[in-house]
This record gives structure tokens, C-alpha cells and sequence, in this order.
């Protein structure tokens, strides 16, 4: 499923996805700060982040000559012992939002990591937004989000058919 929704995409949506060097980094904190505001750091999410580096190899931009338009990150987890990904966060430019650019840059990362060896990606968002991209909120009912008042929002998807079967508990910071 995961594949037909990339190669629509690709064929509607032409861009350059590419991977986030070092000197990106400023410019993807600032679209952070557009797109979810200074205080995004309480969020629960950024709590599954603290001390942790997100994965290089899965760390995506999109550029418009020099300009950031897009980003795209995926950071490690665990529940219980056993590891995941956390998607996000993602944010597109508020003037370029609306045109494909948020969902071709998600099944590019999902296609990335699947093709990396990961099994099992979890979000927190809106799953009118997420389902989009194969995310559902059945598979991770038995997963606990701390700090997050609408549990509705933690959303999971399987890049390994039953990867996310049977796997109950709170979701943890790898950095503990
Ligand atoms: C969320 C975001 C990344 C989506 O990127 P985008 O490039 O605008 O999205 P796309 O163009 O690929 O997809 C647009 C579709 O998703 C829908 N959509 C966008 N955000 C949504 C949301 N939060 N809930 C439900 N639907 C949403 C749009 O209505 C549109 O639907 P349509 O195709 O039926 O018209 C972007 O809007 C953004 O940066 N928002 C601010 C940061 C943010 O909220 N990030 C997500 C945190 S959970």
C-alpha cells in the first residue's frame, strides 16, 4: 500500500528531497518555531526527544534554491525494550502547506526507513492527517503516551506486518 501511495506522489509532486547536513540546522529549528511556535518543547512529543539525537539517516529537507522549505525527522524509541521510530516532527513553510509537499515527504521517509530495516513508526498527530499516510490509531491502543492529554493522537504504523502486535506499555526516551 505503502509503495502505490509513493509513486502517485511522485508522479504529482515533483521536489528534491534531501538529507539534512549540519549547516541546515539553524534554518529547521527557525521553520520549527514558524510552524509550532517557541514553545513546542513542552509538548509531550519533544519529551520522547530530550538528550537524543534523531537519526541522521532519516533526517530529510526540502530546499528551495538556498531556502528551507520542508523538514522531516525520525527520532529512536522504545516500549518495554523494544525499539521503534518516532516520526516527527515535520513542518512545510505556512505559504508552500496545502500542496502535497507534507504527505510526499512522509512516504519518502516511511520508504526510507523501511528500506533501512526499521519495523515500526509512531507518531503523535491527527489521524485525519496521518491515515493518509497509513498511519491508524488501532494498532498502538495499548501503547501510553505520558504528558499527553488526548491519547486519540498516538498513532502507529507497521513497516513489518505485526511488528506493532502485542507490544503494550509506556512509550520511553531511549536516554531513559
Ligand atoms: C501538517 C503539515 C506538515 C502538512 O503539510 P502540507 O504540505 O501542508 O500537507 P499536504 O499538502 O501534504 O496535505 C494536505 C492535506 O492534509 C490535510 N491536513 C493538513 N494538516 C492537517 C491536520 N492537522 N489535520 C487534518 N488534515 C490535515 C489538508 O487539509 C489537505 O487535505 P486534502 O488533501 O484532502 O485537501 C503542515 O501543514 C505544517 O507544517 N503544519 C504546521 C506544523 C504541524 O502541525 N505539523 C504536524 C504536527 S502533528
Amino acid at each position: 500500500m505503502l509503495a502505490a501511495y509513493c509513486i502517485f506522489y511522485k508522479l504529482v509532486v515533483i521536489m528534491d528531497i534531501i538529507l539534512q547536513q549540519n549547516s541546515d540546522d539553524d534554518q529547521v529549528e527557525d521553520l520549527l518555531d514558524i510552524a509550532f511556535g517557541v514553545d513546542r518543547h513542552d509538548k509531550a512529543s519533544y519529551t520522547l526527544r530530550r538528550n537524543v539525537d534523531a537519526i541522521d539517516s532519516l533526517s530529510f529537507i526540502v530546499k528551495n534554491r538556498s531556502s528551507l522549505i520542508a523538514t522531516l525527522r525520525f527520532w529512536p524509541a522504545l516500549v518495554k525494550d523494544e525499539p521503534l521510530l518516532l516520526l516527527g516532527p515535520i513542518a512545510v513553510l505556512p505559504e508552500l502547506q496545502g500542496q502535497g509537499i507534507g504527505i510526499k515527504l512522509m512516504l519518502h521517509g516511511l520508504m526510507e526507513a523501511t528500506r533501512q530495516g526499521h519495523k515500526r513508526v509512531l507518531l503523535v498527530g491527527d489521524e485525519s492527517y496521518y491515515k493518509k499516510v497509513g498511519f491508524s490509531r488501532d494498532v498502538v491502543k495499548d501503547i501510553v503516551l505520558k504528558g499527553e492529554a488526548d491519547q486519540n493522537r498516538l498513532l502507529g504504523q507497521e513497516l513489518i506486518k505485526g511488528s506493532l502486535r502485542g507490544l503494550k506499555g509506556t512509550l520511553k526516551n531511549i536516554s531513559g
